[in-house]
């Protein structure tokens, strides 16, 4: 039966999630879907609940009501640890590189060997990125904001990932080294197979990784979905949803 095939089927999906922080309802009613290998975006202002939807997929704030089913299973009442078995990555606006720990260690500590065609292995993520073997034995912590976030990027794909989820890879960050760091590498992750989730408000650069894009207003309400041809094409989608 066609609706058995793994091969069509979302390998992550949100049916109707409410997500509340005590007393604050922050997402009222939220679907969205990723195809397996697809690169899709979340693009909206400020405060919209951009990243209390990817804390809901990663159980940290679960959903109080509605489903998350990845690959197949529902993980909506999982505990975060169990969540992130099903090869899921996170590599959160913060960056929360441990500190106190080299580049090296960072990397290491996230190490988690997949059989299959060339997986991630800190060469590999060397070789993406060569500055972080040239700060190979140097504490994570006194990288540069640009050097950080190559290094949580290289540490969540050491994990070798199914579906990686990224909050705002690009925020703080001089354009120069979006364009020519951050986005390649993201482009590269979509074409070897990788599932990317980006959360971004940088439309220009989630237009080039992503190829279709969600459009959150207020309390997480999904007002629209574009592809990167339909927003390129009438400018007044990205001005009614985001501050450009
Ligand atoms: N820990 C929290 N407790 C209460 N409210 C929160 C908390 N974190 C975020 N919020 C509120 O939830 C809403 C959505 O936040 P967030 O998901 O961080 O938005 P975005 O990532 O789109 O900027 C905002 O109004 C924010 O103030
Ligand atoms: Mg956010």
């Amino acid at each position: 039966m066609v609706t058995n095939d793994p091969g069509i089927r979302p390998i992550l999906e949100l049916k109707d999630i409410q997500t509340y922080y005590g007393r604050s309802h922050i997402i009222q009613g939220l679907s969205m879907h990723l195809e397996k290998h697809e690169a899709v975006s979340i693009l909206g202002r400020n405060g919209v609940g951009k990243t209390t939807t990817l804390r809901s997929i990663l159980g940290l704030t679960p959903p109080r009501e509605g489903r998350i089913i990845i690959d197949g299973e529902e993980t909506s009442r999982w505990p975060t640890h169990r969540i992130i078995t099903k090869g899921i990555a996170y590599v959160p606006a913060e960056r929360h590189i441990f500190p106190g720990l080299s580049v090296e260690e960072n990397l290491k500590l996230a190490e988690r060997i997949k059989p299959g065609e060339d997986p991630w292995s800190m060469e590999k993520i060397y070789s993406h990125f060569p500055v972080l073997r040239a700060r190979e034995k140097q504490d994570g912590s006194t990288l540069s904001g640009g050097e950080q976030q190559m290094l949580a990027i290289g540490r969540a794909l050491m994990g070798n990932p199914i579906i990686m989820l990224l909050d705002e890879p690009s925020q703080g960050l001089a354009p120069i080294l979006v364009n020519q760091v951050i986005q390649p590498i993201l482009v590269m992750c979509v074409k070897s197979g990788l599932t990317l989730l980006l959360v971004e408000q940088n439309y220009r650069m989630a237009l080039q990784v992503a190829s279709r894009h969600y459009l959150m207003g207020i309390k997480g309400i999904m007002a629209r979905t574009a592809t990167s041809d339909e927003l390129l094409a009438d400018s007044t989608i990205i001005r009614d949803h985001l501050t450009v």
